[in-house]
């Protein structure tokens, strides 16, 4: 099959390409998938270069490069809950690839009124915003305000819906008039961070109290402290704006907004508790089941695995909001798979 091989790390993203390789083995309890579509995602773009935390112990070369996608169930054991044939989203390391071999835990049926490109675009992103936000991290409740940071940004744009159908509203930060555009288009108030006094036109925005909880997915946790409520939370839950550098935070600060700092890592939770991440996706396929999460697909459209490294370098150049999708192979069920469906 055809692939994005991380056989070393990339210097530069232009310097990744497809090969062909064998497909993906597979075990007798997992399901063999035909991707139709992957989403591009920070994540990815660490990987390639080894500069994620994974990259030191979880995840290291040879692997296929790509983390989220949808698709089409090509073999599920007899005892399945997905019958051949069935689209599907969800995530797992392999994805820009033209098929991928995951765990029934890892994937969820698309709705019907979904696209694969849609269904593929929401990804793992609101799940991992549901679990930072609800019960069992962030215990956003009714009436509150969060600020998400990163807002036009696959997670942001998954975090403004989550915290909103926790009954939240939800101020957006986001880069540029495009990107604020998107924010406002989900039903949240905009913020523009190039503006230099952005901290406080969220103030603004809060009567001046700030909010109550802060959705960090950029790394920007002493400028958020500037719109938090006195014991308010943040939630740390990226780097995307740090280029590898982490911030220093003056605990002074924290200490004078009596402010709780909380890190929230979806993958290591899954890893010690999957019960904990089930209960999660439960949560969050029910919003999805509400229409209380859209997707939000960027405008252009990456067709083949060849166009994942120039979408890579869109995602890393800041020129994309919401998710960049490529298209692998056909969406429909039957297309593709006809023959090949099979139940082992
Ligand atoms: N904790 C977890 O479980 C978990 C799970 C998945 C991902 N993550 C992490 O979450 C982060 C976001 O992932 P993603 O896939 O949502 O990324 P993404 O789609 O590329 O979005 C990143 C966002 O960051 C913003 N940004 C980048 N540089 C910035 C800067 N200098 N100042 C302000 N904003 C900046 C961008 O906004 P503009 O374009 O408007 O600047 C963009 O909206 C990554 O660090 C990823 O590793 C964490």
């Amino acid at each position: 099959m055809k692939a994005i091989l991380i056989d070393h790390w990339v210097k530069s993203l232009s310097d990744l390409s497809a090969s062909t390789i064998p497909s993906p083995p597979c075990g007798t309890n997992k399901l063999r998938i035909r991707v139709t579509h992957a989403a591009i995602t920070h994540v990815d773009l660490l990987y390639a270069q080894g500069r994620h935390q994974n990259n030191r112990r979880h995840v290291k070369p040879p692997f296929v490069l790509g983390t989220e996608f949808a698709g089409v169930v090509l073999c599920a054991s007899r005892t399945s809950s997905f019958r051949p044939g069935t689209r599907v989203f969800g995530f797992g390391l392999g994805s820009f690839a033209e098929e991928i071999c995951v765990d029934e835990l890892q994937v969820k049926p698309v709705p019907q009124r979904w696209t694969n490109a849609e269904a593929c675009a929401v990804g793992g992103s609101a799940a991992v915003a549901y679990g930072a936000l609800g019960d069992g991290c962030g215990h956003v409740s009714a009436g509150q305000s969060v600020l998400v940071l990163g807002a036009s940004g696959g997670l942001g744009v998954a975090a403004i819906q989550v915290a909103q159908a926790l009954g939240a509203t939800v101020v957006g930060v986001a880069g540029g008039s495009e990107k604020e555009a998107v924010v406002k288009s989900l039903g949240a108030k905009s913020v523009n961070y190039r503006h230099d006094k952005w901290q406080e036109k969220v103030l603004e925005l809060t009567g001046g109290s700030g909010v109550d909880v802060i959705f960090d997915p950029i790394g920007a946790v002493e400028d958020g402290l500037k719109c938090l409520k006195y014991g308010g939370k943040i939630l740390v839950i990226g780097f995307a704006a740090r280029e590898g550098i982490m911030e220093k935070v003056s605990m002074n600060k924290v200490l004078l907004k009596g402010a709780s700092v909380i890190g929230y890592r979806f993958g290591e939770q899954s890893r010690r508790n999957p019960a904990a991440t089930s209960a999660i996706w439960e949560s969050t396929m029910a919003l999805i089941s509400q229409n209380k999460i859209r997707p939000v697909v960027y405008k252009q459209v990456y067709g083949g695995l060849d166009s994942v490294p120039k979408a890579l370098q869109d995602v890393d150049e800041r020129k994309i909001w919401g998710r960049a999708v490529v298209s692998v192979s056909e969406e429909d069920s039957l297309n593709g798979t006809r023959g090949r469906a099979t139940r082992l």
